[in-house]
């Protein structure tokens, strides 16, 4: 062992005996969280990726503005399932993307396929599909909302995408604050991580089947759901009639694909779409976060940039683990 090998483990026994090795640990600790990922993964490599998805995000988001909020829930479904690995975009029939929360809700999933396109035509099986989402996520933030942040890259693309990964991990729309929490501390992620990036709901659309028992169904006192503002509960069953399976709008506060803060004045005053958004209300914790996040939105913002860097770490591939795809749906030849 060398001299300074040698010295270090006096160091570690002497810290033992001198009851100093809680600080010892402590490093260890925050060393092993360190992310792996790096911003700038692709500056040598492929130059030319973050512009790229960047363009096809803006070119996208001009025909249609909304699918910012389909770009960014992709991102949340990618990592919150099997980590960060574009799992969420393998196509095969028992795959997360046949889940009841991912079929025919899942949107901008062509915008990812043509940013990937051109960037394998650039640099062929270099970026990963789990970046490209990661990226898009980012200029989709930005473009709605002005809200900025660099992206540490690396992501691997996994091989595996499972239906049935997906009911264990993802809140739902009928969830309460209790194990809304509970969801995202299984994460590693906090309470005001939740609050903050609940706010996405201030974009995007939902369909009917996701709150209507709200509306019709809601407990055996109550048809409608006390906690829904009644006047945006007769808009609501305007847009959805018993049955409907079409869309609505998630916030009637923000000015449409505007990713803002509104989402919190709107939760205050009962038009929290799911129960998922009104039930933070429900806690003296969370509805203190909701008055914050709606008195601050710069502070918002800032926060809503650092939990979207922390989600885009959850349980990532890198080094030599996974793949690069070369087609986003596929799991690449010879895997
Ligand atoms: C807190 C727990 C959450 C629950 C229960 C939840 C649930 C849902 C549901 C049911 C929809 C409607 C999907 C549809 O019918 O098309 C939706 C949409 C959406 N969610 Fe969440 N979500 C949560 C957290 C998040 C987070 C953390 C983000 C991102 C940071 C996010 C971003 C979005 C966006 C942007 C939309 C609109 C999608 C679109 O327009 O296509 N959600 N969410
Ligand atoms: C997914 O959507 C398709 C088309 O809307 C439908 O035929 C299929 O049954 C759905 N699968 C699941 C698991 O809901
Ligand atoms: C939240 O939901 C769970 C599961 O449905 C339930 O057991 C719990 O009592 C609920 N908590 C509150 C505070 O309503
Ligand atoms: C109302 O909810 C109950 C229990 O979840 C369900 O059995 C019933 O079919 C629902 N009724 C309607 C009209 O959706």
């Amino acid at each position: 062992m060398s001299s300074s090998g040698s010295k270090l483990l006096t160091l570690a026994m002497l810290c033992f005996i001198i009851f100093l090795c809680p600080l010892f640990s402590t490093d260890l600790a925050s060393a092993a969280v360190a992310s792996p990922l790096k911003v700038g993964f692709y500056k040598e490599s492929c130059p030319s990726a973050e512009t790229i998805v960047r363009k096809s995000v803006e070119k996208a988001m001009s025909r249609d503005a909304t699918i910012a909020a389909g770009i960014i829930r992709m991102y949340f479904h990618d990592c919150f399932i099997k980590g960060c690995d574009a799992s969420v975009l393998l196509d095969s029939p028992t795959a997360e993307r046949t889940s009841k929360a991912n079929n025919g809700s899942l949107r901008g999933l062509e915008v990812i396929d043509e940013a990937k396109a051109q960037i394998e035509a650039q640099c062929p099986a270099t970026v990963s599909c789990a970046d490209i989402i990661a990226f898009a996520a980012r200029d989709s933030a930005y473009t709605a909302g002005g809200i900025y942040y660099a992206v540490p890259a690396g992501r691997r693309d996994g091989l595996f995408s499972s239906v049935n990964d997906v009911f264990p991990n993802l809140p739902g729309p009928d969830h309460n604050v209790t194990i809304l929490a509970e969801k995202f501390a299984n994460k590693g992620m906090s309470v005001d991580e939740m609050v903050t990036l609940s706010g996405a709901h201030a974009i995007g659309v939902a369909h009917c089947p996701t709150f209507s028992k709200r509306l019709y169904n809601f407990s055996a006192t109550h048809a409608q759901d006390p906690s829904l503002d009644p006047d945006y509960a007769e808009l609501l069953k305007m847009r959805c009639p018993p049955g409907a399976t079409t869309m609505v709008p998630l916030s009637d506060l923000a000015p449409q694909n505007r990713l803002d803060n509104k989402y919190y004045a709107g939760v205050r005053k009962g038009l929290g779409l799911f129960t998922s958004d009104q039930t933070l209300m429900d806690s003296s914790l969370t509805s203190k976060m909701v008055a914050d996040n709606e008195k601050d939105g710069a502070s918002w913002g800032r926060k809503f940039a650092k939990a979207m860097v922390h989600l885009g770490s959850l349980d990532v591939l890198t080094g030599e683990i996974g793949e690069i795809r070369t087609i986003c749906s596929k799991v690449a030849p010879g895997q």
